[in-house]
């Protein structure tokens, strides 16, 4: 999906810059119709950029440090530091492993695993190469979902608010599985049985009861 959307976004940057030239031609070649035409243009070229914006979901990542920097004290539940002994932290460099190398060969992938976005949409950010620094691997924007329009404090306060700037949040325990299995699943060519409760109480970082 990620990728698709960058796709558009591209698609209308280059629609922007050939209208531009059109701009520019029709200029030279008829003088005085040219700031009829020109506002016109214009006017298309707004609602262009305005589509995929009302189509919403246009949130950008973050990184992990602009998570930590409120989630990381004890008093908040140690994600960082949980985060970081985690293998999902590392689950980019699994990808420049000779192992990976391996899997991928034997996937009869042409580019390295670190390239590949068959690799990278599960060992970084859904989206893959197109989204953020995919070194931090797993993070907490691959879950949480991007945190541009979300991280601010005022918004990350009221929940509801939150959820508006695209932060993901689950019903319940079976929706959280489902989260994973995302990721989890027989699409991985390493793929091993996913017993959740177990998978879920070793990356567990809930907020402390105050
Ligand atoms: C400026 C501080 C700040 C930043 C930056 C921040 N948060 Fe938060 N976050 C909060 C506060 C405050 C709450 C409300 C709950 C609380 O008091 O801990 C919260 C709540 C949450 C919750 C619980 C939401 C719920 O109700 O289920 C999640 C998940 C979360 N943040 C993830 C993130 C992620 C991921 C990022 C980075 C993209 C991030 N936060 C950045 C301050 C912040
Ligand atoms: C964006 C994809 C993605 C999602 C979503 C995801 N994981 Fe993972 N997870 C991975 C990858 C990739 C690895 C392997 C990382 C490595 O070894 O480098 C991994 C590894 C793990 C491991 C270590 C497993 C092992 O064999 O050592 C645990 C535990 C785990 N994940 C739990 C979870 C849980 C619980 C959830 C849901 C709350 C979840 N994961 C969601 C991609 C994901
Ligand atoms: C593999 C997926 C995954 C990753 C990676 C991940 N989280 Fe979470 N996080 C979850 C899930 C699932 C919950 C539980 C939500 C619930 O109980 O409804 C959660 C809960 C939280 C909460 C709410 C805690 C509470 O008890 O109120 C915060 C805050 C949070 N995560 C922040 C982070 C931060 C910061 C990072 C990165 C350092 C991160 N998470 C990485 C899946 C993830
Ligand atoms: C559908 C999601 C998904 C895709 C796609 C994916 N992986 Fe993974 N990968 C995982 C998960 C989850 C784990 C950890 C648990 C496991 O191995 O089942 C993992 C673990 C690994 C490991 C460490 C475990 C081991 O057995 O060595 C390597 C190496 C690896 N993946 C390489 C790759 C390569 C290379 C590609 C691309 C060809 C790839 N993965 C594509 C989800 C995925």
């Amino acid at each position: 999906m990620q990728a698709l959307r960058f796709r558009c976004i591209r698609g209308v940057y280059k629609g922007m810059r050939d209208i531009a030239e059109f701009i520019v031609h029709t200029q030279v070649r008829q003088g005085e119709h040219y700031m009829k035409r020109t506002l016109g243009l214009l006017a298309f070229v707004a609602a262009a950029v305005v589509v995929p914006s009302v189509a919403g979901a246009q949130h950008a990542y973050v990184g992990v440090k602009a998570c930590t920097m409120c989630h990381k004290s004890e008093k908040q539940g140690l994600q960082l530091a949980i985060w970081e002994k985690s293998k999902h932290a590392g689950a980019y460099t699994t990808l420049t492993t000779p192992r990976a190398a391996e899997v991928a060969k034997a996937k009869g992938l042409a580019k390295p695993a670190n390239e590949s976005p068959e690799c990278l949409e599960c060992h970084t950010i859904k989206g893959g190469p197109d989204a953020a620094d995919i070194k931090q691997g797993v993070q907490c924007e691959s879950c949480h979902g991007p945190g541009a329009d979300y991280k601010a404090m005022g918004v990350m306060k009221v929940r509801d608010s939150a959820v508006k700037g695209g932060l993901v949040v689950w019903a319940d325990k079976a929706a959280i599985e489902a989260s994973c299995r995302g990721c989890h699943n027989d699409k991985s060519p390493t793929a091993k049985t996913f017993n959740f409760d177990e998978a879920w109480k070793s990356i567990a970082h809930k907020k402390p009861a105050a």
